[in-house]
């Protein structure tokens, strides 16, 4: 990557759609929907309200017991979660509120004494912060400075000569915590660190982030493209052997491709790098469960066994393989996120709130291996019924279904998923409403699980902004003229370019290096997004 070209690419603020095209051109929502964007409106104000009153400048809302929590450092995660939605939404007295906020924020130490998540705190403050200043008109600078005080705070997670960053910060001492991490936390910092680089003019921001993506597309892997899921930085090699789109690995795949789109394939590598994992997937990941004929992307373990599990973290593929198929004008690789997508639906379609699992398992023609424990017989039975069966039943607001059903509404116009978010919105007003705000729950089918006392930060930024943007004018925020972040935060890209093309990376040799514990059956790294 030469970073001079990226500056100048960047720099574009105003263009014309020639080029690729992810949406459909001329998209419009019909009128009969218009309502639906008001509804999402209006579950994001009473969270936000509830958020206001119990928790405000917290990390979240508990909304059962009514008070705050702080598990992100305790700076206000909600709050800058929120900012870019409000902004969305046309909510400009709560959003200067925040600014204001945000202003007085102090990144020197953690509020709540807590060790600071690299990645939790990169998709939310950094991604939070500049892409609200985007938003509203880069009228507010002192979000890029705010953005820059985390961000300089988080470049201490690179020791000595280490390419790979460590996974969690002390910010009173500037020391990392010494450990392995996994391929998300370093993959999940490219977009926003590139953005930082073009509004400071720090070059150094893009390079670190970059340098070390680079770096580990560079590594033998166990199948072309696919990154294992465990690095340690402090030697720079993979110290797992386990493939997944899930948790853990999820959005170092992700930003592969949403880099490229972001730089305009300045450096061919990401671009290559994510065609090669999606080739390799669709022959080796790619299964269909025997009841239903469901798509899904299936893991492989340490010992090269085909897992048949699934996650609600996971299913941001198909939105994903969208934009990258669209890029790429790849109709392959399109056809089979749709497929990915409805197999993700039907998990919420399936359940007695109409809301998806957090986990869950199919039998494949070629098995049922999962890695847990075997099927059980009530298992069996749903699994007949749905093609798929849960092993953990829980909803803590995740987005990526919906995120999914975006794209796929923005790149074929079929009101069907117009009508899926709509379900989704009834579902959740239905069943999440708590004492204050809107709560998580224990059990997607049934109707008295009860809740998990938490509002997620990332209700505001994704799960809100996702369905209502699914519902608000195409061509306010459209997939041509903005890179979404991980945690739903929008960045100005550049005109796309006529065409991307990508080429296969050969198989390099791969010796596992294995040093951690055996894992469980699914979710391997528990991730809070
Ligand atoms: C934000 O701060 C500015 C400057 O102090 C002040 O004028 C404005 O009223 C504040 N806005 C809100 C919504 O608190
Ligand atoms: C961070 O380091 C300081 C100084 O050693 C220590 O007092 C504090 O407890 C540490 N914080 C955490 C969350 O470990
Ligand atoms: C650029 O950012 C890095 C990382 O925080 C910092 O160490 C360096 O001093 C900055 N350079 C300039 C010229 O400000
Ligand atoms: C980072 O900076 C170094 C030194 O200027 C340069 O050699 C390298 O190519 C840069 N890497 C990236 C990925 O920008
Ligand atoms: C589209 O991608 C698939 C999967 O990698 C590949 O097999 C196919 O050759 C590609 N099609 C074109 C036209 O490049
Ligand atoms: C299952 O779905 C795949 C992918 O759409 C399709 O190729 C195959 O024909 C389907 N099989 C059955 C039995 O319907
Ligand atoms: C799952 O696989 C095991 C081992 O192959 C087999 O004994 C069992 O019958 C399978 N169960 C189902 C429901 O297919």
């Amino acid at each position: 990557m030469r970073l001079p070209c990226i500056l100048t690419l960047l720099s574009a603020t105003s263009y014309s759609l020639a080029g690729v095209t992810v949406q459909k051109p001329g998209l419009t929502v019909p009128p009969a929907y218009a309502s639906h964007k008001a509804a999402a409106e209006k579950i994001f104000t009473t969270s936000y309200a509830a958020y206001k009153k119990f928790a405000f400048g917290h990390d979240e809302l508990l909304p059962v017991s009514e008070g705050p929590n702080d598990d992100l450092g305790g700076w206000g995660a909600s709050l800058v979660d929120a900012m870019g939605t409000m902004v969305v939404m046309g909510l400009t007295d709560l959003f200067e509120e925040a600014v204001n906020y945000t202003a007085t924020v102090d990144f020197n130490t953690s509020p709540a004494d807590e060790l600071i998540s690299v990645f939790e705190t990169n998709i939310r403050w950094v991604a939070g912060l500049l892409s609200s200043y985007e938003l509203s008109g880069k009228k507010y600078p002192i979000l890029v400075e705010k953005a820059k005080q985390v961000a300089d705070k988080l470049a201490f997670a690179w020791v000595g000569d280490n390419v790979i960053p460590y996974n969690t910060m002390n910010f009173t001492t500037n020391s990392p915590e010494i450990g392995t991490t996994n391929i998300a936390q370093v993959g999940t910092l490219t977009l926003e660190w590139a953005a930082l680089t073009k509004y400071t003019g720090n070059a150094t921001y893009a390079n670190l982030t970059a340098k070390a993506v680079i770096y580990t597309a560079g590594l033998a892997t166990p199948l072309p493209g696919l990154a294992p899921q465990v690095i340690d930085p402090s030697t720079g090699q993979f110290a797992d052997a386990y493939l997944t789109w899930g948790g853990g690995s999820d959005s170092y795949f992700e930003y592969l491709v949403k880099f490229a789109r972001y730089t305009n394939n300045e450096n061919p590598i990401f671009l290559d790098t994510w065609k090669t994992a999606v080739d390799s997937s669709i022959h080796t990941l790619l299964k269909t469960s025997t009841v239903g004929n469901w798509s899904f992307l299936a893991d492989q373990d340490d010992q090269g066994l085909i897992r048949h599990v699934g996650s609600h973290l996971a299913c941001f593929y198909a939105g994903n393989w969208l934009l990258g198929g669209q890029l790429l004008q790849n109709k392959t690789i399109v056809d089979i996120a749709l497929l990915l997508n409805d197999g993700c639906w039907n998990t919420y379609a399936s359940t007695v709130t109409g809301i998806g699992p957090e986990t869950f398992a199919f039998i494949g023609s070629d098995g049922n291996f999962t890695g847990g424990d075997p099927i059980t017989a009530e298992e069996l039975t749903f699994y007949n019924e749905h093609g798929f069966y849960i092993t953990g039943s829980d909803y803590i607001q995740r987005p990526e279904v919906l995120e999914s059903n975006f794209y796929a509404w923005r790149v074929t116009g079929d009101t069907k998923y117009l009508d899926r978010a709509a379900s989704a919105i009834a579902s959740f007003n239905k069943w999440l409403p708590a004492n204050a705000g809107f709560a998580s729950l224990n059990d997607v089918n049934s109707a008295d699980g009860g809740f998990i006392d938490i509002q997620e930060s990332f209700w505001f930024a994704e799960v809100l902004k996702y369905l209502y943007l699914t519902f608000d004018d195409p061509s306010h925020l459209s997939l041509d003229t903005h890179v979404w972040n991980t945690e739903c935060h929008p960045f100005e890209a550049p005109p796309a370019l006529d065409s991307y093309t990508a080429k296969l990376i050969p198989q390099k040799p791969f010796t596992p290096h294995i040093t951690n514990q055996p894992r469980p059956a699914v979710s391997p790294i528990p991730q809070l997004e």
